[in-house]
């Protein structure tokens, strides 16, 4: 059932008498092709940096999937309880015949309540997900396909930052509306300019009065932020750590992961966690030829997670050219889901 489609063979017509529930669309640029230069890149400027959507390789995605379950990380729960409880009133607002585009889709655990709610209107459904980890698309897709029979799959492996460019050549002209959802805090990870820039992106390949719903977690005590992103259990420095043990996988790197510490604070000024690799002494790495040195203490800047507020998300959605139409929190106020429509 499962049908791998390059991108080259969209001369196939769309329209097959007997459509196959499931196909996956490998973009052309594909993210990791880069892996290398992008972490020669990162490594050799000051201060290091590595790009965080090389966290999600098998592994990684494994260990994101663990990190939803700690009582540390409220980010999933708070989402989850939102989608859950408001689920008929979300689908209401989306309005009665969709498509459901899924940005950094994962497992798709959350969207099960969204797909719920709108098969209980409308007889089928096109989902249109799309992730930088192959592995994880199909593993969700398989499970999808099994309990939704009216539902069908068009996976898409790339990477989301262009939405526009990725999304284009799957979005023929169709009666009903396009809804891209932007889950768990995803648009987080972009700083403001970079988020702004890409909603402008996206809102390109929308029609006006389609809709982006995005998931932002809000503003809130340090005391509750800094553990979502330090765990007890030390699960989200294995995830961190985990991009060393990548390079040392794919690339041939030497880099030992008991010399670095995983480090995560929140940076008020700039309403941001942010999440470090620190040396714990001064060593020198060894990727594919080429030598890396650190000082004891220095450290490689992976990830932030921007936090927002109703002041940021306006102006979010003003940059991307879209307008807030409605807006749901979950019973602590920690997160909130925004139906932004194109104007
Ligand atoms: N939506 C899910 C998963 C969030 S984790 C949830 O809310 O729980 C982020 C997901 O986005 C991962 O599955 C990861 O593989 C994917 N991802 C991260 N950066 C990406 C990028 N630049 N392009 C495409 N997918 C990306
Ligand atoms: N989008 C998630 C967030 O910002 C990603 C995430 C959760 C994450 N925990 C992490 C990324 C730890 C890096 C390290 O909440």
């Amino acid at each position: 059932m499962i049908r791998e489609q390059m991108e080259q063979s969209l001369a196939v017509p769309a329209q097959a008498p007997t459509r196959e529930r499931y196909v996956l669309h490998r973009a052309a640029a594909s993210p990791s092709n880069s892996f290398a230069d992008d972490v020669r890149r990162g490594l050799t400027a000051r201060p290091k940096f590595l790009l965080p959507h090389y966290f999600y390789d098998a592994l990684g995605s494994a260990l994101f999937s663990a990190i939803c379950e700690l009582p540390e990380y409220y980010v999933t729960r708070a989402e989850d309880e939102i989608l859950l409880s408001r689920a008929a009133e979300i689908a209401a607002a989306f309005g009665p015949r969709v498509r459901l585009v899924e940005l950094g889709s994962g497992s798709a655990r959350k969207t099960r309540h969204l797909i719920d709610a709108i098969l209980a209107r409308q007889a089928s459904l096109d989902f249109l997900p799309v992730d930088v980890d192959a592995g994880i698309l199909a593993s969700s897709g398989h499970d999808l396909l099994n309990d939704y029979p009216r539902l069908s799959i068009s996976a898409i492996c790339g990477d989301f930052r262009n939405p526009a460019t990725l999304l284009r050549p799957y979005l023929p002209p169709s009666d009903a509306r396009t809804i891209v959802l932007f889950l768990g805090s995803s648009i987080g990870n972009l700083d403001p300019a970079a988020a702004g820039a890409m909603l402008s992106n996206l809102r390109t390949a929308l029609a006006p009065g389609d809709a982006l719903f995005l998931g932002a977690d809000l503003r809130k005590s340090p005391s509750i932020l800094e553990p979502a992103y330090d765990d007890a259990l030390g699960v989200t420095a294995a995830f961190n750590l985990n991009l060393l043990g990548r390079i040392n996988r794919e690339l041939g790197g030497t880099f030992d992961l008991s010399a670095f510490a995983h480090r995560a604070y929140y940076n008020e000024s700039e309403g941001r966690i942010e999440m470090h690799l620190v040396s714990r002494e001064g060593q020198r790495v060894l990727i594919d030829g080429y030598e890396i040195s650190f000082d004891e203490g220095e450290s490689i800047h992976t990830e932030n997670s921007y936090k927002y507020d109703d002041a940021s998300l306006h102006a979010l959605a003003e940059a991307g050219g879209f307008t807030i139409e409605q807006r749901w929190s979950d019973s602590n106020g920690y997160f909130a889901d925004l139906l932004m429509v194109a104007e």
